[in-house]
């Protein structure tokens, strides 16, 4: 039982060194995520510019919409600024709780609208739609993001 709890202290101290990769990945991950989500947008505005491609639409839309549901999942406890790592990420997100989940929620359910309206085929639509989404990310970054 006793030599259980050391090794159990032994590992929980050696794992310090892991614990920093983590923040370093979980910075990485965002910040690709948030590029993901960045390249769809771009996607959909130069659809909507351009061919305006029902098919296109959707694809954007869709990615975007997924993308959305994931963004809570992309500030976990630790990968703020106090981890170390580069990170425009302010710490208001993991201390203003209530306020980054409305930020976040309100993204995941304009993005939900912009798919309705990509599902539509309907560019008019997409485009009203695309705009309110741009004032969610905004909307975030304004409050949550260094700059
Ligand atoms: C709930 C908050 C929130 C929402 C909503 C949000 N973002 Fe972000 N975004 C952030 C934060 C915080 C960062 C900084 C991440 C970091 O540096 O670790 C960021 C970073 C980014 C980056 C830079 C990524 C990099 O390479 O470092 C891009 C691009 C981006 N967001 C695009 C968007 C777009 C486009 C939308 C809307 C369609 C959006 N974001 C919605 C919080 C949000």
């Amino acid at each position: 039982m006793k030599r259980a709890l050391i090794a159990g202290l032994a590992i929980a101290l050696t794992s310090g060194a892991a614990l920093a990769y983590d923040a370093a990945s979980q910075v990485k991950d965002r910040q690709a995520g948030m590029k993901q989500i960045g390249g769809n947008m771009k996607g959909l505005y130069d659809t909507l510019n351009g061919d305006k491609d029902p098919a296109k639409l959707k694809q954007y839309a869709g990615a975007i919409n997924t993308l959305a549901g994931k963004v809570p999942s992309f500030f976990p406890a630790g990968s703020g600024p106090e981890s170390g790592e580069k990170t425009k990420a302010k710490a208001d997100i993991w201390t203003d709780t209530a306020g980054f989940k409305a930020a976040a929620g309100a993204f995941a359910a304009q993005a939900a609208k912009l798919n309705a309206a990509a599902q539509t085929g309907d560019a008019d639509k997409v485009q009203a739609e695309f705009a309110a989404t741009r004032a969610t990310c905004k909307g975030c970054h304004d409050k949550y993001q260094n700059h």
